[in-house]
């Protein structure tokens, strides 16, 4: 293992540059005048599998954006690792905050900034350097590998489950590896053991043909955009909890013995405020902020628009009024009850007055866990070894949808191996990698491989 690890320490500069390279694509899956710059990512991807030394590498297509495949299946009898990770990132706006272009990746103060440093890229390329440290030293691994990196997870995964399910048997494994979450903090290494689900609505409501003189017709039709307020405020009471009847019936509630880890966490609320820039935190009545973002579920506005929002005055009755909405959703919330829930409770509660129409997006399922799965053992003694202290554990309020399929179409567990950070900035402006998290996460995985071997199959 030292040899491994000395590879590591003599190679860091030769790291930055080639994931500066990786990052300065912009991959932005979500845009359409992005979809070159998609499969020249992909193409990058494909060719460092292969320049790290992993074998059957190639682009599989689905009807969207390209998966990129690779494997080294030369560790008769060891356990077989998939690696799941994304190379598309989320889009820069507003591009006026960023200090320095997006696509332009800059280190300053220790810190790589550039979309994707953090999501997803820069912890695709920890693996990326794990792996190829332990084959150009020692010319194997410890454990087979399989890897699949896409290109649609911050638009969804929507062709990522017919993908799992057509290649079910090319993807058989023992567990899941994914570095795509965060840590608790700078020196505090955790570990992640829960996700929440998503469900995600865009609501068109229609007041009118078109927009009217606010004078001629103000007082005769309903307004579209108060109405849309009013539905709004329909949805969660002012202690924050949602109104949608039968929301919570399959929440599981924290248990006892959550709560009191979750407080011995060091989570400081009044830092975590001023970050912010919050002048009050606000949620749920009767949980703490960690209770909160972890083991509750919520419902968000995401994006508003309705009328006149330029500079000036203009006296109109805007004809369309539109908002995004999403739930985040916790064990043992399902995507798809929930969403029946609410497209029946926003139908309830729109007046009469104006057209609904009501579209659901993307979302995912929740997910936890168990901490006695040996491999998550393994995970621990890992990122104690790469890190050097034993990790903390940690549940995270995003989602990554896929998990949950790996679980039920695989029938293997994931441990979520992440090392953001929540000063991070993911699919914010100044995105940025902490490169001494970075480089020890290259070392936590190197030992990882070794962990999950020692576990046996
Ligand atoms: N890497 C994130 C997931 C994540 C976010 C994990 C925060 C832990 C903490 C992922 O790329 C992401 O952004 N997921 C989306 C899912 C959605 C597009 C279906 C999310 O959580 O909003
Ligand atoms: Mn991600
Ligand atoms: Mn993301």
């Amino acid at each position: 293992m030292d040899a491994v690890i000395d590879f590591i320490q003599t190679h860091r500069d030769r790291y930055l540059e080639e994931l500066k390279t990786f990052l300065a694509i912009p991959s932005v899956s979500a845009l359409p005048e992005h979809a070159a710059d998609m499969r020249r990512c992909a193409e990058w991807t494909a060719d460092e599998m292969r320049r790290i030394g992993l074998e059957n590498v190639r682009l599989i297509e689905t009807p969207g954006n390209p998966v990129v495949y690779g494997d080294w299946l030369h560790a008769a009898g060891a356990p077989t690792a998939l690696f799941y990770g994304h190379y598309d990132v989320q889009p820069v706006d507003p591009i006026g905050l960023w200090t320095s272009p997006p696509f332009e990746p800059a280190v300053r103060d220790g810190e790589l900034y550039a979309r994707g440093a953090e999501d997803d890229k820069g912890q695709v390329f920890m693996h990326f350097k794990a792996l190829e440290a332990h084959l150009k030293q020692t010319g194997r691994l410890p454990i087979n590998a399989k890897l699949i990196v896409e290109g649609e997870e911050e638009v969804g995964s929507v062709h990522l489950d017919d993908f799992i399910r057509q290649h079910r048997q090319e993807l058989a494994a023992d567990l899941v590896v994914i570095s795509d979450t965060g840590m608790i903090d700078r020196n505090v290494p955790s570990l992640c053991y829960g996700l929440r689900g998503l469900v995600y609505f865009q609501i068109d409501l229609r007041g009118t043909k078109s927009d009217l003189h606010s004078g001629s017709f103000g007082g005769a039709v309903a307004n579209p955009a108060f109405v849309l307020a009013q539905v709004l405020t329909q949805m969660k009471d002012r202690g924050g909890h949602v109104k949608i009847p039968g929301f919570y019936d399959d929440v599981r509630p924290l248990t006892e013995q959550e709560r009191q880890e979750f407080k011995r966490l060091p989570f400081n609320e009044t830092r975590y405020k001023k970050e912010l820039g919050a002048p009050r935190l606000h949620g749920e009545t009767g949980y703490s902020t960690l209770e909160r973002v972890w083991g509750r579920p919520t419902f968000e506005v995401n994006g508003l628009v309705s009328g006149f929002t330029g500079e000036g005055a203009k006296t109109v009755i805007p004809a369309l009024a539109m908002a995004k909405v999403s739930m985040r959703l916790v064990p043992n919330q399902d995507p798809d009850t929930i969403a029946s829930l609410f497209e029946a409770y926003v139908k309830k509660v729109t007046p009469k007055t104006v057209a609904l129409k009501v579209t659901r997006m993307h979302g995912g399922k929740p997910w936890m866990v168990e901490l006695t799965n040996p491999y998550v053992q393994a995970a621990g003694t890992a990122i104690e070894k790469g890190f050097g202290k034993r990790p903390l554990f940690a549940r995270e309020g995003g989602s990554i949808p896929v998990v949950s399929t790996f679980q039920e179409e695989l029938g293997v567990p994931s441990l979520l191996f992440g090392i953001g950070l929540p000063d991070g900035n993911a699919h914010a402006p100044n995105e940025k990698l902490d490169l001494g998290n970075f480089y020890n996460g290259v070392i936590a995985s190197v030992y990882l491989y070794e962990e999950i071997a020692k576990v046996g199959r």
